[in-house]
């Protein structure tokens, strides 16, 4: 009977995620391995959601979003009773590892789970691109795609009616898909969580925007900073100028992956069967230099990514 290894996605969807799971699939049927695909992440876990995967059940869905095996979050997946729960469902499975394919709450999910003695590859996928270990993740380029579109467009009205924009952007406690596309989509100014914004001066500046003769001025404010629309409100009061904010929300999560998020993906899926034939476990399966790498979990799951500073002295010329 061939050895049977379960793919799972968890955490926040990323475009792509299906790529990866079409790639661990039809690999890992070449290499002989039966895929298990479990359900609605560790939440379906722990309720025995379960489903064979074949090579027809993962066909037309490489330029679809989300992820056919759906998703969760799982609170469960961090306590001990949780764990032990997976474990068991794991046995009794008879898995030989697990595939499990997401973000930082999956790392961690991945990395108790290894030290329990299940055999774990993790694949990284969020749109945020916060994981240390990996230089992209899966979803990334498609939502930084998706903001940039949706700025050209916030743009236009902007222009036309003269008036700032803040324009509130995904990635959860990071500004590294903020920081890209702010560069990306020609913004004046970037607000992230990792560098300290100096609201009176950042309020100056726009001024004196205005003064030089631009008509609108779009700033690209992460949601890890706090409320968009408290600081659009003071934006207005210190500039007297006309300020509006718009959130992008969730249209990030979504939409038709990118053909580099689909690249990223099939390679990071099969990459992570090779490594699972070839006896390698509790890895994170990435990007790093332009090569595929696997970082030990516990290596990953110790660092935080380092923010790259540099996009805000591009942007001090680019943006006048
Ligand atoms: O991690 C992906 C992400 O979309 C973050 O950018 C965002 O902060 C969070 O997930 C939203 O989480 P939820 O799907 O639980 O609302």
């Amino acid at each position: 009977m061939a050895k049977r290894v379960g793919i799972i996605t968890s955490g926040g969807d990323a475009p792509g995620m299906n790529a990866a799971v079409r790639a661990v699939t039809r690999h890992g049927i070449f290499l002989g391995y039966q895929i298990i695909g479990i359900n609605r992440g560790f939440k379906g876990f722990l309720n025995g959601e379960f489903i064979n995967l074949t090579s027809r059940s993962v066909s037309g869905i490489i330029n679809v979003g989300g992820t056919i095996l759906h998703t969760g979050r799982c609170p469960e997946t961090k306590t001990r009773t949780g764990m032990s729960k997976a474990v068991k469902a794991i046995n009794e499975l008879d898995l030989g590892g697990l595939i499990i394919i997401g973000g930082d709450g999956s790392l961690a999910a991945g990395y108790a789970l290894s030290k329990q003695g299940v055999k774990v590859i993790n694949i990284a996928a969020s749109i945020d691109n916060d994981i240390y270990g990996t230089d992209e993740t899966i979803g990334y380029d498609t939502a930084l795609n998706t903001a940039v579109e949706a700025i050209d467009k916030i743009r236009d009205t902007a222009t036309s009616h003269d008036r700032i924009f803040i324009v509130e952007i995904m990635g959860r406690k990071h500004g590294f898909l903020t920081a890209d596309v702010g560069l990306a989509a020609g913004c004046e100014f970037i607000v992230v969580p990792e560098m300290k914004v100096d609201i009176n001066r950042l309020a100056a500046e726009l001024k004196k925007g205005k003064e030089r003769g631009k008509t609108s001025e779009i700033i690209a404010f992460a949601e890890g900073c706090g409320s968009s629309a408290e600081f659009g409100k003071k934006i207005e009061k210190l500039t007297d100028l006309e300020v509006r904010v718009s959130t992008l929300g969730y249209i990030q999560r979504g939409g038709r992956p990118t053909a580099r998020t689909r690249i990223l993906a099939s390679r990071f899926g099969h990459y992570a069967m090779d490594l699972f034939h070839n006896g390698k476990a509790n890895v994170l399966v990435g990007i790093t230099d332009g090569a595929l790498s696997a970082m030990p979990i516990h290596q990953a799951i110790k660092h935080e990514k380092k923010f790259d500073g540099q996009t805000f002295e591009v942007l001090r010329t680019l943006s006048v």
